[in-house]
């Protein structure tokens, strides 16, 4: 399905104040990963800025052992830090990256401002080498701000 016919349905989630943050969040997670052949894994992971750790918050996918990521290590903590995408076309090819499969080949980490600061992250795994484009860096920018509206 085109990022375009997707971006109402994640707005028709969003705005459905009768469920919980999380469970709002869970349910784009699940579009996500359902729908978008090369998204595997799908992920928010939260700042707490005084223990300067993310959190896992909602995720589609397999269930991973990273729940809490340190800032600085692995993609995600690194996104923390420099408030900036970070697009992996092969993770073998990273030193400081925190496997969570066998089969991820590839990782998009695009940093969610509320208010212009960076409070979080939505993290996408691959099965696909170089699976991630322009196009998913623009959407997932365009889905995080839509997160943001709700928080
Ligand atoms: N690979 C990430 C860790 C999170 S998992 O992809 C679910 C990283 O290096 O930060």
């Amino acid at each position: 399905m085109p990022f375009t016919r997707l971006k109402p349905k994640i707005k028709t989630l969003l705005a459905n104040n009768r469920e919980s943050l999380e469970n709002r969040l869970k349910e784009v997670c699940e579009l996500l990963q359902s729908t978008i052949g090369y998204y595997d894994w799908v992920g928010f992971y939260f700042a707490n800025e005084e223990k300067k750790t993310l959190h896992l918050k909602a995720f589609a996918g397999e269930p991973t052992e990273h729940v809490v990521i340190p800032f600085g290590k692995g993609i995600c903590g690194q996104v923390a830090i420099s408030n900036s995408n970070f697009v992996v076309a092969d993770v073998k090819a990273q030193n400081n990256y925190i496997a969570c499969s066998m089969y991820v080949q590839s990782e998009i980490v695009v940093p969610l401002f509320k208010d212009g600061k960076n409070i979080g992250q939505i993290d996408i795994d691959s099965h696909a080498a170089n699976a991630f484009s322009r196009e998913d860096e623009r959407f997932l920018e365009w889905v995080n701000r839509e997160v943001a509206n709700i928080i």
